[in-house]
C-alpha cells in the first residue's frame, strides 16, 4: 500500500467537532470517539497541496467555479460510475443536508407528507419537520442480517398523497447499497404515484469492496426526470470542513426552481478554495480512495471477527458501504439511558446511539470505522470489556 492509514493523527485542540467537543457532550476528557461520520485520515495529499497554493496567493476574494472544477466531476462520475453527467445539470451547494431542505422546501406541500425509511440519518426528520411537512414514516424491514423496503406500504403513504421521497444511496446508517432491481421498484412506485425523489449519494463512492453503487438516476431517462441527487467530495476524501456539494437535476423546470430559491439564499457562490481542492481530489484521488477501501474492508473484518468472539450478544450488520458499523445490541437487554451509560461511562467510547435515527434504530449503536486499526481495536476492546464487566456484576 502506498498510502499509511495506520498512522493516528492527534486531532484534538483543532476544533475537530469529533475530537473537541466531546468532552463537553460526554463527560470524560479521555473518550474515544468513533461518532461524527468523518474520518481520522488525512486526506489525499495532491489536495492539501492545491489548499496551500491557493492560500498562497493572499488575497480572499469572490470565485466563480472553473471549467476544470467542472469536468473533473463529469470524468470522475464517468469512470467511476459509468454515468454521463451534463455540465447543465449540475448546481454547486454548500452542503448536502441544504440541499434536502431546499427540496422539502420547494417540492412538497405545506403539511404535506414526505417519506423517509427508518432508521435513517437524522437530519432527514429535521428537514421535513422544520419545513413544517409531516414524515411519513416507510421503515425498513430487517431480514436475514440487512435492510429491504417495504414497498407495500411504500405504496399505501404514496396512495395516502406523499409526493416527495428522501432516498439515503447507499444507506446510512444500515450500511447498504441498494441493487439497480430495488431502486428500479421503488422508481416505478414514483413514476405511478407522480413522486419526486431526492436521492441522498454522499457515500455513493464508499462502496465496500464487490459492492456497486448505482445512481437511480442513471438507471433511465424517465427516472431522472423525477430525481434530484445530492452527491458531494466530502466523503469520499474527507472534506466536510470544506463544505462542498452540488446537486444534478436533469429535469429543466425543477433545476430552475432549486437555483432560484439558493440565488434567493445567497447560497449559489462558490467556496475561495473549492476549485482547486475538488478538481485536485476528483483528478489526483482515486488511487487513495481505493486504497483507503482496502483499509477500510479490513477493519470491517476486524470489527466483525471481534465482535463475533468477544461480544456474541451483538449483531453487526454486514456492511456494504459507507465506513458506519451499525450493531444491534438489543441482545445486551439495555434501554437508550443504559447503552449511554455504557458507551461513555464505562467503556469511554462514543458511538451514536441508534434511536436518533428513528424509533427503529432503539437498541442498536452506529460505529464510525473510517479510522485507523488501533483506534477500533482500542474503541472494541472498552466497549466489549465493560459490556462484560457490567453483564458479570448483575
Ligand atoms: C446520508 C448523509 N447525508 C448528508 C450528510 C452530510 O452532508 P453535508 O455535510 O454536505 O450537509 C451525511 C453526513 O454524515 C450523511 O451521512
Amino acid at each position: 500500500m502506498g498510502f499509511n492509514f495506520d498512522q493516528v493523527p492527534n486531532r484534538r485542540n483543532t476544533h475537530s467537532y469529533k475530537w473537541d467537543q466531546s468532552e463537553k457532550l460526554f463527560g470524560d476528557p479521555d473518550i474515544l470517539p468513533l461518532w461524527v461520520a468523518d474520518m481520522d485520515f488525512p486526506s489525499p495529499p495532491a489536495i492539501k497541496e492545491a489548499l496551500i497554493k491557493r492560500a498562497e496567493q493572499g488575497v480572499y476574494g469572490y470565485t466563480f467555479r472553473s471549467e476544470k472544477y467542472v469536468d473533473a466531476i463529469i470524468e470522475w462520475y464517468r469512470k467511476r460510475h459509468g454515468w454521463e453527467l451534463s455540465p447543465s445539470c449540475l448546481t454547486d451547494v454548500p452542503g448536502v443536508v441544504t440541499s434536502l431542505s431546499l427540496c422539502v422546501e420547494l417540492f412538497s406541500e405545506p403539511e404535506g407528507a414526505v417519506i423517509l425509511q427508518s432508521p435513517v440519518y437524522y437530519p432527514f426528520y429535521d428537514v421535513i419537520k422544520m419545513n413544517g411537512r409531516r414524515v411519513a414514516n416507510n421503515p425498513l424491514l430487517l431480514k436475514s442480517g440487512r435492510y429491504e423496503m417495504d414497498f407495500e406500504h411504500l405504496e399505501s403513504l404514496m396512495k395516502d398523497g406523499a409526493r416527495l421521497i428522501l432516498l439515503c444511496s447507499p444507506h446510512n446508517p444500515g450500511g447498504r447499497v441498494w441493487e439497480p432491481e430495488v431502486l428500479q421498484q421503488l422508481g416505478e412506485l414514483c413514476e405511478r404515484y407522480d413522486v419526486i425523489i431526492v436521492s441522498d449519494e454522499i457515500h455513493a463512492d464508499l462502496a465496500l469492496p464487490g459492492y456497486k453503487h448505482v445512481p437511480i438516476a442513471s438507471i433511465s431517462e424517465t427516472l431522472a426526470q423525477r430525481t434530484i441527487t445530492c452527491l458531494a467530495p466530502t466523503k469520499t476524501f474527507n472534506l466536510p470542513g470544506l463544505q462542498s456539494s452540488f446537486v444534478v437535476i436533469p429535469n429543466s423546470e425543477l433545476k430552475r426552481r432549486f437555483d432560484y430559491r439558493l440565488k434567493a439564499l445567497s447560497l449559489h457562490m462558490m467556496h475561495f478554495f473549492n476549485n482547486e481542492a475538488i478538481t485536485a481530489a476528483y483528478t489526483e484521488g482515486g488511487q487513495w480512495l481505493d486504497e483507503m477501501l482496502q483499509y477500510l474492508q479490513g477493519n470491517v473484518d476486524y470489527a466483525l471477527s471481534y465482535l463475533a468472539e468477544h461480544l456474541p450478544e451483538v449483531t453487526p450488520m454486514v456492511p456494504e458501504g459507507t465506513y458506519l458499523l451499525w450493531v444491534d445490541c438489543r441482545g445486551l437487554g439495555k434501554d437508550i439511558q443504559g447503552l449511554k451509560e455504557l458507551m461513555y461511562k464505562g467503556a469511554r467510547v462514543a458511538f451514536n446511539e441508534g434511536s436518533v435515527y428513528g424509533a427503529e434504530g432503539a437498541g442498536f449503536l452506529r460505529i464510525n470505522l473510517a479510522c485507523p486499526r488501533a483506534v477500533v481495536e482500542e474503541a472494541l476492546r472498552r466497549f466489549c470489556g465493560a459490556a462484560k464487566e457490567i453483564a458479570n456484576a448483575q
